[in-house]
């Protein structure tokens, strides 16, 4: 049986408290995790041989990579959020940066674990956490900019 609210759901580009929420903490600790390891690294690409290192590094990479799939699963489910936006012409620059932006992680991120050149690795690495770095003040932005259309232009 069909909601009596389902026509009304699809009507919305805003998500719903959950979802934005949820989403919020998954990119909060992917950001986290990527700057714990810069810290523990000293921000330097250089083998550091402290044992804080050498314990932390690892184990923060893995919580990364694993937070990088719920990542992806998470940019999957804003499609109806993004279908709707691009139909609906609202903010749409924005809208196409923060995808953009998203893609090029995920490009760099599976990047990291397959290109064996080390030149090209480096250049990746340092592309892939300058950008990641800058996401949530891209999301920040990307959400302000939504906000301030008129509510019956969003369809909140
Ligand atoms: C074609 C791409 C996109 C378009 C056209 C678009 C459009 C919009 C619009 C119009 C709003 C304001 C909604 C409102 O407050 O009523 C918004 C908010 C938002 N967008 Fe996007 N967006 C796009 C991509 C993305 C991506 C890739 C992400 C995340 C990685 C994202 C995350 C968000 C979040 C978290 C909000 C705040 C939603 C809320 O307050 O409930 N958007 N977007
Ligand atoms: C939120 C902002 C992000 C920051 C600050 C960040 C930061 C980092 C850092 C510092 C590294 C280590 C680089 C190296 O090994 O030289 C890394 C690796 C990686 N990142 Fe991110 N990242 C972010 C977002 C993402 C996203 C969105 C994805 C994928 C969906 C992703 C996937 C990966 C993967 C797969 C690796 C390699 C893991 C490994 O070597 O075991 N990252 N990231």
């Amino acid at each position: 049986m069909t909601s009596p609210h389902a026509p009304e759901l699809r009507e919305k580009i805003k998500l719903e408290t959950p979802h934005r929420r949820l989403l919020y903490l998954v990119v909060f600790l992917l950001w986290l995790s990527g700057l714990l390891w810069l810290v523990v690294r000293g921000f330097s690409d250089a083998p550091v041989e402290s044992a804080r290192c050498e314990q932390w590094s690892p184990v923060l990479m893995e919580i990364h990579g694993g937070l990088g799939f719920i990542f992806l699963w998470f940019l999957g489910s804003l499609w109806v959020h993004m279908r709707r936006g691009l139909l609906l012409q609202r903010n749409r620059v924005s809208g196409l940066s923060m995808l953009s932006v998203t893609l090029f992680l995920v490009f760099t991120g599976w990047g990291l674990y397959y290109f064996g050149d080390e030149n090209l690795r480096k250049l990746t690495s340092l592309a892939h956490w300058i950008v990641g770095l800058a996401l949530p003040l891209l999301l920040t932005l990307h959400i302000l900019l939504g906000r301030k259309i008129p509510r019956w232009k969003a369809f909140r």
